[in-house]
């Protein structure tokens, strides 16, 4: 059944510090919503509140999605909650190979525990964020839904704990409807560069913008599938039936991407091109644990909900060079 996003709808965002996250709770705002985030700051930038703060239907609950009794609490305040959007997590791989413990428990038990404790305050839907990571060492693309399972060799606990934690979110059918998200190589502004494990296309940016070369690692004929933040906004909206269009899909696990790759190599041309800084690209060697290519197959999203990305690679580009150069201006 559609659902008209209003005043109506209250919402809790985990992880709404974070990259996505924040984007998400400000699309909710500017919907109607009222939007109850949730972060402990691990990863998430402060910074990424400046919009939301001020908005008078936000609170900000600075804590772990690992305590105990989170929704209970919320919903005392908060009786008409109904969603839950669950993109708290350990969201690096190589800090995952470190801390394989930590992060079954951030990112598998407490989503179980979240989910359980939907189900017995009867919430609507919980939708979660799930990752192409989950396909691991899966070589046949376009990448479809039913190529990961139990048995796929995947690369990572975190690649584990998201399969694990998305199997778990698709198999409650109704109160919550569960629906995770399977996304791919997410882009845009508010992504952190600052790490050598940060998003290939934000170092490219930084590097660019910079007057660097651009480092790829192995070859860079590795493909991925980029999609820009924006699309996978309205992916969740769709995906919890606020989108106003058609109506909510059927609890499941659901790939979200462009539905197109790309090579690394053919990605860093394009973006020397749109900042117009043609200097040279480094070769590095391949990085441990690479999968070599990457792409959605989006039919089963698509299908259910209408949903499709509409913002253009470059265009999706641009946006982001914009917003990182507007970071880097003195105050
Ligand atoms: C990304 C996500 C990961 C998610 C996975 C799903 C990031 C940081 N990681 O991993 O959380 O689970 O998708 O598939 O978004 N590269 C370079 N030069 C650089 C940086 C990267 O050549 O300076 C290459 C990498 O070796 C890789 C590709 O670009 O082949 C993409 O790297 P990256 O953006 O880190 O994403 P994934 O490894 O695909």
């Amino acid at each position: 059944m559609q659902t008209k996003p209003d005043q109506q709808s209250v919402c809790v965002v985990t992880g709404v510090a974070g990259f996505v996250g924040s984007h998400l709770a400000d699309r909710l705002l500017e919907l109607g919503c009222t939007v109850i985030g949730v972060d402990n700051f691990f990863s998430g930038k402060p910074d990424n509140l400046a919009t939301l703060n001020p908005h008078p239907n936000f609170s900000l609950r600075r804590q772990s999605v690992t305590e105990p009794g989170l929704l209970t609490r919320i919903q005392q305040q908060h009786p008409r909650l109904a969603t839950v959007f669950h993109l708290a997590a350990i969201v690096s791989v190589p800090y995952s190979l470190d801390h394989p413990q930590e992060c079954h428990t951030v990112n598998q038990a407490a989503t179980a525990s979240l989910l359980e404790e939907s189900r017995r305050l009867g919430l609507d839907t919980f939708v979660f964020a799930g990752s192409a990571a989950e396909y691991g060492a899966v070589e046949r693309m376009p990448l479809v839904e039913s190529y990961a399972t139990e048995r796929t060799e995947r690369l990572s606990p975190y690649g584990e704990s998201k399969f694990a934690a998305s199997r778990a979110v698709a198999g409650a059918r109704a109160k919550p409807r569960g629906v995770a998200l399977r996304c791919f190589n997410i882009f845009g502004p508010r992504q952190d560069p600052s790490s050598p494990y940060s998003g290939v296309i934000s170092r490219f940016i930084r590097m660019a913008t910079a007057g660097d070369a651009l480092t790829v690692f192995g070859d860079g004929l590795q493909t991925r599938d980029f999609i820009y933040v924006a699309d996978v906004v309205e992916a969740y909206l769709a995906a919890a039936g606020l989108n106003g269009s058609r109506a909510a899909p059927a609890a499941g696990i659901y790939n979200i991407g462009s539905g197109a790759r790309l090579a690394v190599l053919d990605l860093a041309r394009v973006i020397q091109g749109l900042t117009g800084q043609p200097k040279s690209i480094s070769f590095y060697p391949e990085r441990a644990g690479d999968v070599r290519h990457s792409q959605a197959d989006i039919s089963a999203f698509v299908g259910a909900t209408g949903w499709r990305p509409v913002v253009s690679l470059d265009r999706g580009l641009q946006r982001t060079i914009e917003w990182m150069r507007a970071q880097a201006q003195p105050g």
